[in-house]
């Protein structure tokens, strides 16, 4: 397991291009599935996760071939609907192989996921979605067996809303027969993109965009290309990168609305936001962290999985802070982690109280999950001494090499690669 040593206090400066979305790849990529030849997908991440649905799609029959980020699918050969538990088990996303499979070949047997790092995230939403367009499920021994003739429109109340649910019913339902509405339906940007997809591949969906989705449900869908929209978390990573640095950095590709959120509170916490074109620069120089209170919500609002990163950004802000999770309740599993770095933060259900101290001081630190390890890198930017970060490959799931996009912008960060850790 590789390890990140870091030696802090360096200001980040320039400027830097964003990779794709990690959450947008992970839909994109089964969503091929349901029409039969070659799709291309364009700025996908070279990421871990990605290649972990790439084997899982291999596993089904699909041909691949990735470079320089074009991802190209060949669904002509499926010769499996079954997605094995050594597959699931790596990543939770694979469960988006269930809607294509079960509404183009009749069947799916897909493993549950089961836990994860930070605590419950059940799929009790998408399970129940696909009964109502018609599908039979059974859970045995650990497998979701789901079954169906062509699957039939339906209208579906999300409780909650959920991106998984709403792109994997999403798919389902492109293909059923009837209309299928989504009520509650996820907005953020990645399901956008999935269904922009799904339109190009001939798909009949109105309310793009919105939390109403409509679709009418068409006989056959049919290969075509997409581009990979820019990775919002990683760009509102590198953000933090540069302000918890006092630094000035540019993201030179990279929409703004995607992140408004995350700007207007780096603004309220002194940052200097400016807006060009497809460019978004942030100037920290000032000396100066205001602290300032989050709370977590579905897009647009504040994503959760920006969530560890500024609660290690407000761990040396002026005052006292609040973090509040909305989405997930148990996600604090950096917390642990930052007060070994000195940080003076309180968990309190799903709320972090955050004094803000003068200075982090460098440790060794265990990443957790993906997200958690974020914040940790950045924590061990700002902190003084040389940070070790460990066990990193969980930020290879999900951040396309994130230590040379750091090292670009001047931070001293250096991957040892080594089994101990
Ligand atoms: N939920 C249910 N039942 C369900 C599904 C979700 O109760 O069947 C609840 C969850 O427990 C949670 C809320 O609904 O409280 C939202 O979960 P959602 O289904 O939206 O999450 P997800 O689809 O499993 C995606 C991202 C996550 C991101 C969340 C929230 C992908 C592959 N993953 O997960 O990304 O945190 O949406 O925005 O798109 C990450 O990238 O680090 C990551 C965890």
């Amino acid at each position: 397991m590789d390890k990140f040593v870091i030696e802090g206090g360096k200001k980040l400066s320039g400027k830097i291009e964003i990779s794709g979305a990690k959450n947008a790849s992970l839909a994109l990529m089964p969503a091929c599935l349901l029409a039969s030849g070659k799709s291309l997908l364009y700025n996908t991440p070279e990421l871990n996760d990605v290649f972990t649905m790439m084997k899982l799609l291999n596993h089904l029959g699909v041909e691949s071939t990735f470079q320089n980020h074009l991802m190209e699918l060949d669904t002509k050969n499926i010769t499996s609907q079954d997605a094995p538990y050594e597959h699931v088990k790596k990543m939770r996303a694979s469960v988006y192989v269930l809607g294509p499979l079960l509404t183009k070949y009749g069947m799916a047997k897909v493993s549950l996921p089961g836990g994860c790092a930070w605590g419950p995230r059940p799929i009790n939403l998408h399970l129940e979605g696909l009964k109502k367009l018609g599908a039979e499920i059974d859970l045995v021994e650990g497998y979701i067996i789901a079954k169906s003739k062509r699957l039939t429109g339906a209208k579906i109340n999300f409780d909650v809303s959920s991106v998984g649910a709403t792109g994997n019913i999403l798919m389902a339902a492109s293909l059923a027969k009837g209309t299928t509405v989504l009520n509650n339906a996820a907005m953020e940007p990645e399901i956008t993109n999935l269904a922009e997809f799904l339109l190009k591949m001939g798909a009949k969906i109105n309310g793009v965009g919105t939390s109403t989705l409509e679709i009418e449900g068409v006989e056959e869908l049919h290969h075509t290309e997409m581009e990979t929209i820019p990775d919002r978390i990683e760009a509102g990573t590198l953000l933090i990168a540069g302000a918890i640095t006092n630094g000035a950095i540019t993201l030179t590709n990279f929409p703004s609305k995607l992140i408004n959120s995350v700007l207007a509170k780096l603004e309220d916490s002194g940052c200097k936001i400016n807006i060009e074109n497809n460019s978004l620069s942030l100037d920290a120089t000032s000396n100066q962290i205001n602290s300032v209170d989050i709370t977590t919500a579905i897009y647009p609002g504040f994503p959760t999985d920006m969530q560890a990163q500024w609660t290690a950004y407000m761990a040396i802000a002026n005052g006292t802070s609040t973090v509040t999770d909305t989405i997930y309740l148990d996600r604090f599993k950096h917390v642990p982690e930052l007060l070994r770095l000195g940080a003076n933060i309180n968990v309190n259900d799903n709320r972090a109280v955050i004094k803000g101290v003068e200075k982090l001081k460098a440790a060794k630190v265990m990443s957790t999950d993906l997200r958690a390890s974020a914040s940790l890198v950045l924590a061990g930017l700002a902190a003084e001494g040389t940070t070790e970060v460990l066990r990193v490959y969980h930020l290879d799931r999900g951040y396309q090499k994130i230590e040379e996009k750091l090292s670009s912008l001047g931070a001293k960060i250096q991957r040892v690669k080594g089994s101990e850790y």
